[in-house]
């Protein structure tokens, strides 16, 4: 946006509100200000309660997938919106095996308060996919809590599971229903979603830990090496990396070979005979295959006996946990939103597609199923195309010191587009 334009605004609010005409002055805070505010009015009073509205459906919730911080606020923006829209909204609990048991009860307007920043997920959340054979159980539990749509809130498990629905959706009629993926998952592999809910908080966690551990090390001359969650996603890996100020950062997009390692170990002693006290090596869990942590950490302490010690750690399922952070629970709030808009279309025109909701620049965006195989690798379960891998270089710009070491190459350190050059 161009400068003057957003000054421009910025000081027009001020104008509008003395002039009481606060329309305006809302909109000249820009789009999203308007929605969040529309959104903040509707969720903050309950509606007033009457006769079911005609055209009410009723919409199940579940999810489906590892645990993510910010699953409860995506719930709780799904039913207060779809309930003051008129509809009846359903908590199915415990991911499609509950719906198969029949884990199905409504939940009201004050059912979830206070679920906008708890952590974990009161319905419970798993990462099974249903098999073919479960289907027609799928499909008899739909029909018999008479559900109208589906809204699944989850990881990947949860766009493999609805596009094995879609797949089958000539042989099971029960599975033509509106079927809406919010993304969810502390990896931030999903597609067509430049951050999903819970990397956030997940990225908070492991950076409070790394802190922790420099703090720890400080004392003496020591590389550590810790290891993040993510699978084969390195989100989690590099964002921790450069917000902890790591001297190195290890992402299964480009695994460190064994050479890679022996240079490493080589540039890590040279680091210390200049003095280095800290070396911090972030590792995504998957990075390397074979060479694990302990491997890793085995190369640099033989390397470096004598003059500096080697510790390592799983940083673990602490980066699951607690509440879901400021930033999570408003992108969960804008993208459950997003998807009772979707049902809202859909429901006027009498459409049943199954969609996935995703965030990138231009704001919140929503696709269709048949788009996801284009989107993903579907091997290592994570969008072709990532847009933090190009931040990857940065950890050798800003970390290492040593313009005397000749660097060895390192594909992921130094590439400008590592997307393009992988
Ligand atoms: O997919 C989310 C995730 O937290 C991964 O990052 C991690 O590898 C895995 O789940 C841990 O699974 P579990 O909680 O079952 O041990």
């Amino acid at each position: 946006m161009p400068l003057m334009e957003a000054v421009r605004n910025t000081r027009a609010v001020k104008t509008y509100s003395d002039a009481l005409d606060f329309d305006k002055a809302v909109q000249a805070r820009g789009e999203s200000f308007g929605q969040m505010l529309a959104l903040n009015e509707i969720m903050s009073a309950p509606p007033k309660l009457e006769a079911a509205a005609p055209g009410a459906k009723r919409v199940a919730i579940m999810h489906v997938g590892g645990l993510a911080p910010g699953m409860n606020t995506a719930t709780r923006t799904v039913v207060r919106l779809a309930i003051a829209q008129g509809h009846t909204t359903l908590g199915i609990e415990g991911s499609f095996r509950g719906l198969i048991d029949g884990k199905v009860r409504e939940l009201g307007w004050e059912d979830v308060e206070g679920w906008g920043f708890s952590g974990g997920a009161e319905l419970g959340t798993r990462r099974t996919i249903p098999t073919i054979e479960q289907f027609y159980a799928i499909g008899r539990s739909l029909e018999n809590n008479e559900i109208d749509a589906l809204v699944v809130i989850g990881g990947y498990n949860a766009y493999l599971s609805v596009q094995a629905m879609v797949a089958e959706r000539d042989r099971y009629p029960a599975f033509n229903i509106p079927i809406i993926v919010v993304p969810a998952s502390i990896d931030n592999n999903l597609p067509g979603s430049e951050l999903s809910i819970g990397a956030d908080s997940a990225l908070n966690n492991a950076v409070w830990s790394l802190d922790r551990i420099k703090e720890s090390a400080a004392a003496s001359r020591r590389c550590f090496v810790a290891d993040t969650m993510g699978r084969h996603c390195g989100y989690l890996a590099l964002m921790a990396g450069l917000a902890s100020g790591a001297e190195m950062v290890y992402l299964d997009e480009f695994p460190p070979s064994l050479e890679d390692i022996a240079a490493h170990a080589r540039q890590m002693v040279r680091s210390f005979e200049n003095d280095r006290r800290l070396f911090l090596v972030v590792r995504n869990e998957e990075a390397g295959g074979n060479y694990d942590r302990e491997f890793v950490a085995d190369v640099f302490a033989q390397e470096g006996q004598g003059l500096f010690d080697v510790r390592h750690a799983a940083l673990g399922h602490l980066q699951q946990g607690g509440e879901p952070s400021a930033f999570d629970r408003v992108l969960a709030t804008r993208l459950a939103a997003r998807a009772v808009d979707e049902l809202a279309e859909q429901f006027a025109t009498d459409d049943s597609d199954a969609r996935f909701i995703g965030l990138d620049h231009t704001g919140i965006v929503s696709y269709p199923f048949d788009d996801m195989k284009h989107m993903v690798d579907t091997q290592k379960r994570r969008p072709k195309n990532q847009w933090w891998l190009a931040l990857a270089p940065l950890i050798s710009a800003v970390s290492l010191d040593d313009d005397s070491v000749e660097l060895p190459e390192l594909k992921y350190f130094t590439s400008t587009n590592p997307v393009d050059n992988a």
